[in-house]
C-alpha cells in the first residue's frame, strides 16, 4: 500500500509537468512530448541537457569512483582551468556544493577577516537560502521573505542591510553603516533586473567600499563563466575582493566555489589563531569537478560569440514583434542573461520592475500559456541563453510568445 508522504520542494507537485528525460533544448514528458526547455538547469545548462562530452566524463569518473576525499586530481585539474579564467587575484579557492553554500561561506569569511558582523545585500538581488541575505527573494520566489514566523531567526535579519540598487541613495547608507558592515555582496549582473548598463554603479561601489574598510563580494553563481570566460568581474575589469561561482561550474551537477584575493586569505586562514571553518563530505566531489571540467573545457571563444549573437537575435526579433502587435512589453538583459519585463516602460531596478509591471497572476497565467504551447519557462523570468539554441527554435519561442502574450491580454 503506498503511504502518504509530501515532498517540499518548488515543482513537486502532483500538479506539476513530469519530465523524464532531456536533450539539447528539450524536456520530454512521460508520453515522449517534447518541450522547449528555456529554463535550462536555472542557468547551469549552458551547452544545454546531457552534451556528449560532459555526459562521457561523469561516467567515466563515476566508473572510476564517486567520491573518495583526499586530494583528487580533478579539483586540481579545475583549479587549474578556473585560475587562468577568472581575475587573477582570486587565488584561494574553497569549493562546496551549492551557490548557497558559498554564499555562506564567502560571508563567514568576510566578517572573519573583518572581525565586523553586518552584512549587506541589494533589494532585487538573490544569494541563495543562507541566512543572511533573506531580507529580499530577488523575485524568485514572487514574495518578500521579511517575516517574523519564517525560521529566521532575527538577530540574522538584524545583522542584515538591504540597499537600493542602482540608486544614489546608496552611498549615505553605506557611509552611515560602514563601522558594523563586514561585506557588501552583488549580483554583478542581477537576474531579476540585469541591467544592460551596470559597470559604473558596480565600479563605485567597488572603490567605496575599499575605502571605507568594507569588503565586496560578488555573486557570479549566475554571471560566471556566462558573461565573459572569467565573468562580469573580467568583463567589466572590476576588483571584489571575495567572488562566489557555481551552476556552470558543475556542468549541471552540484558544485560552488568561493575564490578570493590573498588579502582576505592572510586575514583569515593565514591568521593561526582564527581557526575558520570549512569543507564537508561532499566538497570538491570529483564527479562534479570532471563535469565542470567538461564544460569549461567546451567553452571556446566561438561558443562565446554564438552566445552573443543567439541573446542578440532574440532580443531583436522579440522587441520587433511586441512593437509589431502593439504588445506593451520588452525584452532586455546584459550578456547571456535576460528577461521579458511585463511593462513596455524602461525600469533601472526591482522596485520599479514591481510597480510597473502587469499581476503577479498574469504574469503566472503566461508560463501556463507557454506550457500549454510546448515550452518551459522559468518561474524566476531569467532567460540564461545555452549554446545548443538556434535562430529557428528560437523563432519559434518568439511566435509563442506572442500568442501567450495576447491570450493573457484577452
Ligand atoms: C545569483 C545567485 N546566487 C546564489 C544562488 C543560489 O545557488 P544554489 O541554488 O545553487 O544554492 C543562485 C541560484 O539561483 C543565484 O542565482
Amino acid at each position: 500500500m503506498k503511504k502518504p508522504y509530501r515532498i517540499i520542494n518548488p515543482g513537486y507537485s502532483h500538479q506539476a509537468k513530469q519530465f523524464i528525460r532531456a536533450h539539447g533544448n528539450y524536456l520530454y514528458d512521460s508520453d515522449d512530448r517534447p518541450f522547449i526547455d528555456m529554463v535550462m538547469g536555472a542557468g547551469s545548462l549552458i551547452l544545454g541537457h546531457s552534451h556528449n562530452a560532459v555526459v562521457e566524463k561523469i561516467k567515466r569518473q563515476s566508473e572510476k569512483s564517486s567520491l573518495f576525499l583526499q586530494n583528487n586530481p580533478n579539483v586540481q585539474a579545475l583549479s587549474n582551468k578556473v585560475s587562468q579564467l577568472i581575475p587573477s587575484e582570486l587565488t584561494n579557492h574553497i569549493y562546496c556544493n551549492t551557490g548557497s553554500e558559498a554564499t555562506q561561506r564567502a560571508i563567514r569569511l568576510a566578517r572573519a577577516a573583518t572581525g565586523k558582523t553586518h552584512i549587506a545585500s541589494f533589494q532585487g538581488g538573490w544569494h541563495g537560502m543562507n541566512e543572511w541575505t533573506l531580507l529580499d527573494d530577488g523575485g524568485r520566489f514572487g514574495q518578500s521573505i521579511v517575516r517574523a514566523d519564517n525560521g529566521i531567526p532575527s538577530v540574522a535579519l538584524e545583522y542584515s542591510l538591504l540597499l537600493p540598487y542602482n540608486d544614489d541613495a546608496v552611498w549615505e547608507i553605506i557611509d552611515d553603516n560602514a563601522t558594523n558592515l563586514a561585506a557588501i555582496i552583488i549580483e554583478p549582473i542581477q537576474g531579476s533586473n540585469p541591467q544592460p548598463n551596470i559597470s559604473p554603479f558596480l565600479s563605485k561601489l567597488t572603490e567605496y567600499c575599499r575605502k571605507l574598510g568594507i569588503l565586496v563580494i560578488y555573486d557570479e553563481i549566475i554571471t560566471g563563466f556566462r558573461v565573459a570566460p572569467g565573468g562580469a568581474a573580467d568583463l567589466m575589469d572590476l576588483k571584489p575582493d571575495i567572488v562566489t561561482y557555481g551552476k556552470v561550474l558543475g556542468g549541471g551537477l552540484p558544485l560552488g566555489l568561493v575564490a578570493f584575493n590573498n588579502q582576505v586569505f592572510v586575514n583569515t586562514f593565514a591568521d593561526k589563531s582564527k581557526q575558520i571553518l570549512t569543507g564537508g563530505t561532499f566538497s570538491a566531489n570529483p564527479i562534479s569537478a570532471a563535469a565542470g571540467l567538461a564544460t569549461l573545457d567546451q567553452l571556446t571563444p566561438q561558443t562565446y560569440t554564438k552566445i552573443k549573437h543567439l541573446t542578440d537575435f532574440f532580443l531583436t526579433k522579440l522587441n520587433q514583434a511586441f512593437q509589431e502587435h502593439k504588445i506593451k512589453f520588452n525584452a532586455d538583459g546584459s550578456g547571456s542573461i535576460n528577461r521579458i519585463y511585463f511593462t513596455d516602460q524602461k525600469i533601472k531596478n526591482r522596485k520599479q520592475r514591481d510597480s510597473f509591471e502587469i499581476s503577479a497572476e498574469k504574469q503566472t497565467s503566461f508560463r501556463t500559456v507557454m506550457l500549454q504551447q510546448g515550452v518551459l519557462w522559468p518561474t524566476n523570468g531569467i532567460i540564461c541563453m545555452p549554446a545548443s539554441q538556434n535562430e529557428k527554435l528560437l523563432t519559434e519561442v518568439i511566435e509563442k510568445i506572442i500568442y501567450a502574450a495576447k491570450a493573457i491580454e484577452a
